[in-house]
C-alpha cells in the first residue's frame, strides 16, 4: 500500500501561508467572542476551516475542491486520493495550481489518515460510485465494502479524534429496487413519466422522497452507502459531531470520467460524439428510462451551508440532493440532444432488462429547498453544453478514463 506522499507545496510553506491568510478572520472571531455585546457562541462559523476531501481527484471531489473556496473564503482544502480511478491522476496538477494540497493516501489505510494534519471537516467522496460495484469484473464485493464502508468508518474515527464535521455523499441507490423496478410508468414525450393517482410511501409526482423504502435489495453499492449513513449518524449522535448525509441523484459535468455506470450522461454524450457503440438496454430497448441531473458545483453550495450551520441546528441530517423533475431526461431525449449537436448516430437496442435497471429515478429534493433554501442553478442543457464543450476539447477523454 502506498503511504502518504505529498505532491506539490511543502507542508511548512502551506502552514505559514495559511496562518497569514487566516489571521484577520481569526482575530475578528476572537474579538467577537470577547465582545460583551455578543452573547452567542455561534461565531465559530467565522473561524477558518481546514477541509479534507477524500477522492479529491475524482469528478465530484475535484469539483468540490475547486468550488467550495468560492463560497467559503479563507478555507484551506486538503485532498486525498489513491488515484485508483483511471484518469484521476490528470487532476492533480490543476488542483495543486488552485491551492489544493494533495496527499496520496487511501481511506482503507488508517495509518494514512492518522498522519494527516488536523481538519475541521471531512467530505467523503472516495467511494466506488457505481451500482455495478461489487458485481462487475472491475471490483469484488469485498473491495466495495472495504472501500465504501470500512473507508468511511476510518474517516469517522478521524472525525471523532479531530472533533470534525462529516459530509457523506450518499446516493439514490439506497432506495429499494423492487418497488422502483415496478413503478407504473407511461410514455410521454419520448420518456417514461410517472402514472398519476399511484400511491406509494415516499413517492409523489415530484419524485422519490427520503421516506421511500430502503429495504434490501438496494445493490451492494447502495447497501454500503446505507450502512455508511447509519454509522455516520451514530458517530454524530454518540460523539456530538455534525454529520450530514446528502443522497445525491445523478451528478454530471464536463470533467466527469466517461464510464456508463458512473455517469450515464457524460458517457452518452462523449460516446455519441466519438461515434462509439451505444445501446438502449431494457424496457423495450427505446431509451425511455429517465434520470435526474445535477452539477456538483450546485452541490458545493449546499455543503458549504451545512459546514456553516450552527451546531444546534434542527435540520434533518439526511436529505435528497438532485436536479429534480425539471432536470430529468430519458436516454432517447439525450440522444435527440446529441443528434442536434453532432448529427445522427446509430444506437443499438436490447430489450433485456438487467437486474439493476430502473425505469424512472428522480429524487425529490424539496427538503433541501425547505431546510437549506437550496435549489440547483445549472440547467440540464447547461450541464450538457459543458460536457459537450469538454468532449470537443478533449477527444481522447474516453480512452483515458473509461477503464477503472
Ligand atoms: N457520480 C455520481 O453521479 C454520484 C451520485 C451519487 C453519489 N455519488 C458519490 O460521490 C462520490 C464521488 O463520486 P465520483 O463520481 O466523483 O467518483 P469518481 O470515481 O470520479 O471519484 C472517486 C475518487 O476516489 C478515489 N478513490 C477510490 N478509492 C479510494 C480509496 N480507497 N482511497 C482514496 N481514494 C480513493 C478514486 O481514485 C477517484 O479519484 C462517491 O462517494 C459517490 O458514491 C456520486
Amino acid at each position: 500500500m502506498v503511504g502518504p506522499a505529498q505532491i506539490g507545496t511543502d507542508r511548512s510553506e502551506v502552514t505559514n501561508a495559511s496562518v497569514v491568510r487566516w489571521l484577520p478572520q481569526a482575530l475578528s472571531a476572537i474579538r467577537f467572542l470577547v465582545d460583551p455585546r455578543s452573547c452567542t457562541f455561534l461565531t465559530l462559523q467565522l473561524m477558518p476551516k481546514r477541509i479534507l476531501i477524500t477522492g479529491v481527484c475524482g469528478f465530484v471531489g475535484s469539483t468540490l475542491a475547486q468550488t467550495i473556496p468560492e463560497h467559503l473564503s479563507g478555507c484551506e482544502i486538503i485532498g486525498i486520493d489513491n488515484l485508483s480511478r483511471s484518469g484521476s491522476a490528470s487532476n492533480v496538477s490543476e488542483l495543486s495550481a488552485r491551492g489544493v494540497r494533495f496527499i496520496h493516501a487511501d481511506v482503507r489505510v488508517p495509518g494514512d489518515l492518522q498522519s494527516l494534519p488536523t481538519c475541521d471537516w471531512v467530505i467523503d467522496a472516495a467511494a466506488h460510485p457505481s451500482v455495478l460495484a461489487g458485481v462487475s469484473a472491475q471490483c469484488s464485493p469485498r473491495q466495495v465494502v472495504d472501500n465504501n464502508l470500512i473507508g468511511t468508518t476510518h474517516l469517522l474515527e478521524q472525525c471523532r479524534h479531530w472533533r470534525a464535521g462529516f459530509t457523506l455523499l450518499s446516493s439514490s441507490r439506497v432506495y429499494s429496487i423492487p418497488p422502483l423496478a415496478s413503478l407504473p410508468v407511461l410514455e410521454t414525450n419520448n420518456a417514461f413519466g410517472l402514472e398519476s393517482g399511484f400511491e406509494l410511501t415516499g413517492l409523489t409526482e415530484r419524485g422519490i422522497g427520503e421516506e421511500f423504502s430502503t429495504t434490501a435489495p438496494v445493490s451492494l453499492y447502495g447497501a454500503t452507502k446505507l450502512a455508511s449513513e447509519a454509522i455516520a449518524l451514530e458517530y454524530g449522535y454518540a460523539f456530538d459531531i455534525p454529520v450530514f448525509v446528502n443522497r445525491c441523484g445523478i451528478l454530471a459535468g464536463g470533467t466527469q470520467f466517461g464510464r456508463a455506470d458512473q455517469g450515464i450522461f457524460s458517457f452518452w454524450l462523449r460516446s455519441w460524439r466519438a461515434r462509439a457503440p451505444l445501446r438502449f438496454n431494457g424496457f423495450g430497448g427505446r431509451g425511455l428510462q429517465v434520470r435526474d441531473c445535477l452539477h456538483p458545483k450546485d452541490l458545493a453550495r449546499l455543503v458549504v451551508n451545512q459546514i456553516n450551520a450552527p451546531t444546534n441546528n434542527d435540520r434533518p441530517p439526511i436529505i435528497n440532493v438532485s436536479g429534480g423533475l425539471t432536470s430529468a431526461r430519458s436516454l432517447a431525449q439525450v440522444s435527440q440532444w446529441c443528434s442536434n449537436r453532432w448529427g445522427d448516430h446509430q444506437v443499438e437496442s436490447d430489450d433485456n432488462t438487467r437486474p439493476f435497471d430502473l425505469p424512472w429515478v428522480v429524487l425529490d429534493s424539496t427538503a433541501a429547498k425547505r431546510h437549506w433554501d437550496w435549489s440547483p442553478t445549472m440547467t440540464t442543457e447547461e450541464i450538457f453544453d459543458e460536457i459537450a464543450a469538454h468532449a470537443e476539447q478533449h477527444p481522447d477523454w474516453l480512452d483515458q478514463s473509461n477503464l477503472y
